[in-house]
């Protein structure tokens, strides 16, 4: 827990996430990552936000690690949701309130986004809400801290 009255918040972007916006637009939406980081920080203004994102997964284990001293996480792991064991150990040794993001909902989809290896590590789930799944999971985060 950070004692600094203003809380902040870890928000990791995983592989091809960087290209939001101009990427299945029907799928994700038109936004772009920095409009979502741009949404975020006006939604929370009280709010210190860490936003990043990577296409290496070994950027996003040390990301995670970091994200120990801060007092909440989201992470879209992107399709490393699928696969990548090596974050869902990372992600379970971080004691703060975590949530899983998707853009869109990966249970309507193909049948392999329907499991995630990186839920057993997180406090709660987040699929189909686009943009505001994102405002959706700060807002948990936060009101965990509140206790
Ligand atoms: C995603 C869903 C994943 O299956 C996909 O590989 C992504 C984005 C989402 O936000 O809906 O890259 O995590």
């Amino acid at each position: 827990m950070n004692a600094d009255p203003s809380p902040t918040v870890f928000v990791l972007n995983g592989v091809n996430l960087g290209t939001l916006g101009k990427r299945r637009p029907e799928v994700y939406g038109t936004l772009t990552l920095d409009d979502i980081e741009i949404l975020l920080r006006s939604e929370f203004p009280g709010v210190n936000f860490e936003f990043r994102q990577t296409d290496y997964e070994g950027e996003m284990v040390g990301f995670i690690r970091e994200a120990a001293k801060g007092d909440g996480l989201l992470i879209n792991p992107g399709a490393w949701t699928h696969y990548a064991y090596a974050l869902h150990d990372a992600l379970e040794t971080v004691p703060v309130p975590k949530v899983e993001v998707h853009l869109s909902n990966v249970h309507a989809r193909e049948t392999w986004r329907r499991h995630s290896v990186v839920t057993p590590a997180v406090s709660a789930v987040v699929a189909g809400m686009r943009e505001w799944g994102y405002v959706a999971a700060t807002r948990y985060v936060l009101e965990q801290r509140r206790g």
